[in-house]
């Protein structure tokens, strides 16, 4: 997609003139995997591919949205004064949703006319839904003359997520979305969102994303159901503990020796074990990767995805598959499941650009071989997160 034609759409689809270019990320999580919403640490970057938008304020106070990803529409014409995001709007929910929760907190949200197109596989695990609210929050945000900051826009993604599409998700992905900047990584504390950043220096390695094709089955339930076991583990603890925790991410691996015999269901044990393990390492991989100890931050992802299928149990046979071929290959320093899980795509890291095309291939043949799934790559470029941009960044992003 270029962007005459996104122009040349816009003008069809809403008879007027687009005005300015707006773009969202999507996002790879490198580790600290379902620790967000437990008030411990993650480490993701924004990347390459994302949501763009063209975008026109009205004055009406309608909102008319439109999806190229969606060409057969309906266009979807909504009233800020009245904002229904119902679930019969299907995509539009989200941006319905963001508009909706500015007005909650508040805001007087501007009309506008927007068409989106997004390259992010729907289903994938990359924050399809974080970039398309991150990117509506900014173009409102804008056309309103909003005063608010990236991890103000990021809790209205939340929020949206949370309570109009029911997903009880963390902050992780529209923080990033929000935040990101290119050539970092961003480290995380999600119960204070104090954050650092972390620059992405690879030298010779490279990360690659890989698609299992595998699309997420019964995710949203499932996800909520992790939460709910945490909450039940916390409160097991706490049961017993000598001071009360607010999340399993504020104890300390030596508490939760002193503590994890309060939790006598097996399951809630492992899901607790899961979250205190996976916060050690994601603090351990920032420092490993801040001081360019490449193959500790391969190894440590390994530890994460043995912990999210065997603890945390997220992963699924295919995602195991893919991980497993990847993490054999002579040239991988590491791989792990990335996102929530339950299909969706794995994260490699690889020990030089001038062997990927060699663990491209063999990777992609022996996953298909074994799975009959057909694994897409994409490669990792730590990227700047939601901003208007110039119409011709379109084509180079
Ligand atoms: C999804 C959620 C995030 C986070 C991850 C798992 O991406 O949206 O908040 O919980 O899963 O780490």
């Amino acid at each position: 997609m270029n962007n005459l034609t996104m122009r040349e759409k816009f003008k069809e689809i809403f008879s007027r003139e687009g005005e300015i270019f707006f773009f969202a990320p999507g996002r790879v999580n490198l580790i600290g995997e379902h620790t967000d919403y437990n008030g411990g640490h993650v480490l993701p970057c924004a990347i390459g591919a994302g949501t763009y938008a063209l975008a026109a304020p009205r004055e009406d106070g309608r909102l008319r949205l439109f999806s190229l990803n969606y060409p057969e529409g309906p266009m979807v014409d909504a009233d800020t004064r009245e904002l229904r995001p119902d679930k019969k709007y299907g995509w539009a929910c989200y941006p319905l949703g963001v508009a909706a929760v500015l007005k909650l907190r508040g805001h007087s949200v501007s009309g506008a006319d927007i068409l989106f197109w997004g390259d992010l596989p729907e289903g994938a695990g990359l924050s399809s839904s974080a970039s398309i609210e991150i990117l509506t929050a900014i173009i409102l945000k804008t056309f309103s003359h909003l005063d608010l900051t990236g991890p103000e826009l990021a809790a209205v993604g939340q929020a949206t997520e949370n309570d109009f599409i029911g997903v009880h998700s963390g902050i992780m992905d529209q923080f990033i979305v929000a935040c990101g900047q290119a050539g970092q990584a961003l480290l995380l504390n999600c119960e204070t969102l104090a954050y650092e950043y972390v620059p992405l220096y690879l030298g010779q390695a490279a990360l690659i994303i890989i698609d299992s094709g595998k699309r997420r089955g019964l995710a949203d339930s499932k996800y909520n159901q992790r939460r709910a076991e945490c909450q039940a583990a916390l409160a097991a603890i706490n049961s017993g503990a000598k001071k009360a925790f607010t999340f399993l991410g504020e104890i300390s691996p030596e508490e939760f020796e002193l503590y994890a015999p309060l939790i006598e269901d097996e399951i809630l044990m492992k899901r607790a074990r899961h979250v205190i393990d996976e916060n050690r390492r994601t603090l351990e991989a920032a420092k490993a990767l801040a001081y360019g100890e490449l193959a500790d931050f391969g190894r440590l992802m390994c530890a994460s995805h043995a912990s999210l299928r065997d603890d945390y149990e997220v992963t699924g046979p295919e995602l195991d598959a893919l991980v497993e071929i990847a993490q054999n290959h002579p040239a991988a320093l590491g791989a792990r499941m990335t996102g929530a899980g339950f299909g969706g795509c794995a994260v490699a890291f690889v020990r030089s650009a001038a062997e990927m095309e060699d663990f491209r291939r063999k990777v992609a043949d022996e996953y298909l071989a074994r799975t009959g799934y057909t694994a897409a790559f994409y490669p990792v470029t730590a990227s700047e997160g939601a901003r208007p941009i110039e119409p011709e960044l379109m084509e180079a992003l």
